[in-house]
């Protein structure tokens, strides 16, 4: 018997979808006054990947989301619930995964969005969870998705450097044996509005007309936001751990939130964990939000780094603030 607690669900299928597009470091500076110096030494990223026009957040999610559900061996019919995590959806309404659901036919679920900004996945996860425990679904589609470089302002280099395009979907299911999600813990602390926020909405052609008042790009106080990410990153993955009954020792990748190297190497110092631990693929995708966990999970996967039996923990933080973190046992 494994050590920790019994897991009630448990991720069968992974799925990614991202632009094939690609703005490398020193596409940015011809953009912006910066360099690819600063941006690796100060960020880990090299290069993203940036949807082009036309391209609408439901395409990728459509896309992870049939690859998630073929790995699974789950038809869409299957499915009780779709959740998206996102705060790029395609329109102001109705909720993007309502578009997911109609693409991939899945007509027996109820499909919603949740805004989490880049905890919008681990939010979501945390629904699937909860209501899987409580007896309320089976089968669960759980994505995070952000298109945030339409909504980027490209004359900001503290911010344009930072984002890229990407979604992520993993289909949760009840788990059978302790293989699965041991714990899964999530926070709000509304009082940070001001250190990172998006007034307007919608990536697609519709979302143009809140362009007109110049009030549709990411605002953020990144060095602030820093600051806070540290220290709630360890405090979450302390209780996610916790609530796992194990201790840090026992884990065997940390894969957070991608969104700079050295929040995550801070992270990771503060849990005891060492870099060899750390899954990193920051450097090919920066930071694409809510998307940004389920992909490097599957790239983890998919690279035969994290295999059957071992443990992983994840951890997210974003603006709201919100933050998040989840301890599965693959
Ligand atoms: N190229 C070159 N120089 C730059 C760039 C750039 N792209 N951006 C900023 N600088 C300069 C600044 O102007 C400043 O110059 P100065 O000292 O002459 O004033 C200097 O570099 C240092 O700037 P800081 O903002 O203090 O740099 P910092 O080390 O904090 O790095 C960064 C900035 C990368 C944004 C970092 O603060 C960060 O990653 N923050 C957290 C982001 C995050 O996790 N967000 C949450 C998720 S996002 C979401 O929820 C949507």
């Amino acid at each position: 018997m494994s050590k920790g607690v019994k897991p009630v669900s448990r991720i069968v299928g992974l799925g990614v979808s991202y632009p094939d597009n690609i703005m490398t470091n020193q596409d940015l500076e011809k953009i912006v006054e910066t360099n690819d110096e600063w941006i690796t030494t100060r960020t880990g990223i090299k290069e993203r990947h940036l949807v082009k026009r036309g391209e609408r957040t439901s395409d990728f999610c459509i896309r992870a989301a049939r690859e998630a559900l073929a790995e699974a061996g789950i038809a869409a019919e299957e499915l009780d619930a779709i959740i998206l995590g996102t705060i790029s959806g395609d329109l102001r309404f109705p909720a993007t995964a309502t578009l997911i659901q109609e693409a991939i036919g899945a007509k027996n679920a109820a499909a919603w969005d949740i805004s989490a900004t880049c905890s919008g996945f681990m939010f979501s996860l945390y629904s699937a969870d909860t209501l899987i425990a409580a007896n309320r679904a089976k089968n669960v589609l759980v994505l995070g998705a952000e298109l945030l470089t339409p909504i980027t302002d490209w004359s900001d280099r503290g911010t344009c450097v930072l984002f890229g395009d990407a979604a992520g979907a993993a289909v949760v299911t009840r788990a059978t044996d302790d293989r699965g999600v041991l714990s899964v813990v999530i926070g709000s602390n509304g009082s940070y509005t001001d250190l990172l926020y998006c007034v307007g909405h919608g990536t697609s052609s519709k979302g143009e007309l809140a362009a007109l008042n110049g009030e549709r790009v990411i605002h953020m106080n990144g060095n602030e936001v820093f600051r806070h990410a540290v220290r709630m990153l360890e405090r979450t993955a302390k209780e996610a751990v916790e609530k796992a009954g194990l201790d840090p020792a026992d884990v065997d990748w940390l894969i957070p939130h991608q969104a700079n190297t050295r929040i995550i190497a801070a992270t990771a110092e503060r849990l005891g964990l060492p870099m060899e631990k750390v899954f990193l693929n920051i450097h090919k995708y920066g930071n694409t939000s809510s998307a940004s966990v389920p992909l490097a999970m599957y790239e983890a996967r998919k690279e035969g780094a994290l295999r059957d039996g071992q443990v992983m923990l994840s951890v997210v933080f974003g603006g709201g603030f919100t933050w998040g973190g989840a301890v599965i046992r693959f």
